[in-house]
């Protein structure tokens, strides 16, 4: 067969699917446990490589091969793997195979330690994780870890493949025992299936074909497994959800809104209701590119048209009206964190869920889990593959389930706000409801009152740079002057806050996003008040400064970016601390061995080395003056 009919087959197997949909499984191990020669011996044997690959795969195979006269299949992978080197740069292989009965997608994740992002990044679209063992080595800590990513990505359904039995005699007692002391500590992460399978991939022995050698395995061989696994009615049976994508509006006589069922399934003439807003109506049609349907479900892309107009945009959760999501700005999560720089609770990311983003900050981080041995333990932050539970809260709230009961809707994705990089996955565990029973207060007297009563527009004056750069000794003749002219002022400064409301702060980088927090809720309420508010602290970092920002409304906030070079400040040395940070007597001292990331857009910049501190000052006045600030 030439490459071309080859390829039509291919095709023609992969879009016709057979009995059942599309599975999707993920392999994790080494190659060492055997995980490239698995993959190949399925692809192999499901007849669908090219003739050619096939060629070159038995001869390379009689040249470098350690399988004998058998095909190494581990070769096939690595010329798989140099194709996708010329080009393609991707974390994770997709495969694609099918056979009689079903089509499946096969996502190959590295097993290094460094590839938590990879592997959960397969994981969250995969149905079935295949958990690789080689069976002269039995349950490594690797194993365990991949089996915590499988179950918090979302996986219900596992197979213990123990590899590489013909290297331990096809012994019945070694499976035994691997596999008890898998489900030792695998049985309490609540998978639905865990289906150990003895095997010799090499041989392709309970891979694709039952094994002589070792008769006494009356289970399915991992093909089989794979075939007959039933997902439709699973996900079907769930509550019915659908993130709105996009409302659907070509002319004034339709209206549609479009998106993915995750779960659950929706018929014409079904009540449902935005789960946000909890508007309710019916549904009149289910649109389609292939015409109309009476009933969709879980993975299919429809428009949805209703029987009267309600408000609905995109982000919106359509969901069953009998059995609604949650609704909350706060919630317990399972955090697994992908990025280089540590989680730090109080700092803003963006929050995505379905099709819904928000900001949203780790308020409590409770407990890291130790993901080598499932242990909790106390910690601040959370370094990269690190696992934590934490309170989680949105800008705005959000409709979501638990995820153990919907995956989809229980799950979502931290962005880092600067880099736009996905920085962390995590599950929800369940919704705080204290948060929803706290009301704002409505007060008669309103910042707009206060402030006029003063004659002036509050402002949080927020400057940064250095220690020693001049904060506090320009913002204080600031002040000074405001005060003279009959303005309301006030002052906050590093220095003094540490002495009381943030006494128990260090100066860890946990430790500095709290302080610029708390003193970023302080100051809002002093601009509540009505007051012009000079905030002294060095605030190293661009997201907290930017949390702050957002903390006030448009115009309250000025950044003074204090800019004095680290070596003047050094000469300057006021308080003695540079001299002491260089012998080694304080650590993490900003500019030293602590970063200070400095404004890119700050309303005003001070060049000390070309102004006086009064001079200074004078500048940030008519900054406030010509702002209109001042009355
Ligand atoms: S911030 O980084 O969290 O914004 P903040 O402005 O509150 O710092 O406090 C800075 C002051 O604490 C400095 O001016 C200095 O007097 C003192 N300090 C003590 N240790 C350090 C340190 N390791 N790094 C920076 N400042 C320190």
């Amino acid at each position: 067969m030439n490459i071309e009919a080859k390829r039509d087959e291919v095709i023609e197997r992969l879009t016709h699917s057979g009995g059942r949909g599309v599975l999707r499984f993920l392999t994790c191990g080494s190659v060492d446990d055997g995980k490239s020669t698995l993959i190949g011996r399925l692809l192999y044997d499901s007849k669908l490589l090219f003739e050619d690959q096939l060629n070159v795969l038995e001869r390379d195979s009689r040249k470098h091969g350690t399988a004998g006269d058998e095909i190494d299949f581990a070769l096939l992978l690595d010329g798989l793997e140099a194709e996708r080197e010329q080009g393609i740069t991707i974390d994770v292989a997709y495969r694609f195979f099918a056979t009689e009965k079903r089509k499946f997608v096969v996502a190959d994740t590295p097993g290094h330690e460094q590839y938590t992002r990879n592997m959960a990044t397969g994981a969250s679209t995969a149905d079935v994780a295949v958990i690789l063992i080689d069976a002269r080595k039995g349950v490594l800590v690797q194993t365990l870890r991949h089996t915590y990513i499988a179950r918090m990505m979302g996986i219900r359904h596992i197979v213990l493949a123990v590899n590489k039995m013909d290297l331990a005699d096809n012994s019945r007692g070694r499976f035994h025992e691997i596999v008890a002391e898998y489900l030792k500590s695998a049985e309490s992460l609540g998978f639905e299936s865990i289906t150990p399978i003895p095997m010799s991939a090499r041989f392709g022995d309970n891979v694709t074909r039952r094994s002589d050698a070792m008769n006494w395995h009356t289970g399915p061989t991992l093909l089989e497994y794979l075939e007959d696994l039933d997902l439709d009615t699973e996900l079907r049976n769930e509550p019915f959800r659908m993130p709105v994508q996009w409302v659907n509006r070509p002319n004034l006589n339709f209206r549609g809104y479009s998106g993915m069922i995750v779960s659950g399934k929706v018929s014409v003439g079904d009540a449902i209701v935005v789960a946000q807003s909890g508007l309710a109506a019916n549904v009149s049609r289910i649109v389609t590119a292939d015409g109309d349907l009476e009933t969709a479900g879980a993975g299919d892309a429809v428009t949805l048209v209703l029987n009267q107009e309600i408000d609905i945009s995109r982000g919106d959760v359509l969901a069953s009206a009998e059995q609604r999501p949650e609704v909350s700005d706060q919630f317990a999560a399972e955090i697994l964190w992908m990025a280089n720089d540590d989680l730090l609770p109080g700092r803003s990311y963006l929050l995505k869920i379905g099709t819904a983003t928000t900001p949203a900050t780790i308020t409590t981080l409770k407990h890291r889990v130790d993901i080598n041995t499932y242990e909790k333990q106390p910690s601040r932050k959370l370094e990269m593959n690190g696992i934590g539970f934490c309170n989680v809260s949105t800008a705005r709230p959000i409709a979501f389930d638990p995820f153990r009961e919907v995956r989809d809707t229980g799950s979502f994705i931290l962005i880092d706000r600067f880099t736009n990089q996905t920085v962390g996955g995590g599950m929800i565990e369940f919704g705080l409801r204290r948060a929803s029973n706290i009301h704002t207060q409505a007060m008669d007297v309103s910042k707009e009152r206060r402030s006029q009563i003063k004659g002036q527009k509050p402002t949080l004056l927020w400057f940064t740079g250095l220690s020693g750069a001049g904060k506090s000794t320009v913002a204080n003749i600031v002040e000074r002057k405001l005060a003279e002219a009959g303005l309301h002022t006030y002052s906050l400064d590093g220095d003094n806050v540490r002495h009381g409301l943030n006494r128990d702060l260090g100066f860890t980088d946990e430790d500095r996003v709290e302080n610029i927090r708390r003193i970023g809720e302080v100051g809002k309420l002093f601009v509540d008040a009505g007051l012009l508010v000079t905030c002294s602290f060095i605030s190293p970092f661009r997201s907290e400064r930017r949390m702050v920002r957002e903390l006030v409304d448009d115009g309250e906030f000025v950044e003074v970016f204090v800019d004095t070079p680290l070596d003047v400040c050094m000469e300057r040395d006021v308080k003695g601390l540079y001299k002491k940070a260089q012998a080694g007597e304080i650590k993490n001292f900003t500019g030293l061995d602590s970063p200070y990331e400095e404004p890119e857009a700050p309303e005003i910049r001070l060049d000390t080395s070309k102004l006086s501190a009064e001079e200074a000052a004078d500048q940030v006045i008519a900054h406030l003056r010509e702002r209109g600030r001042l009355g």
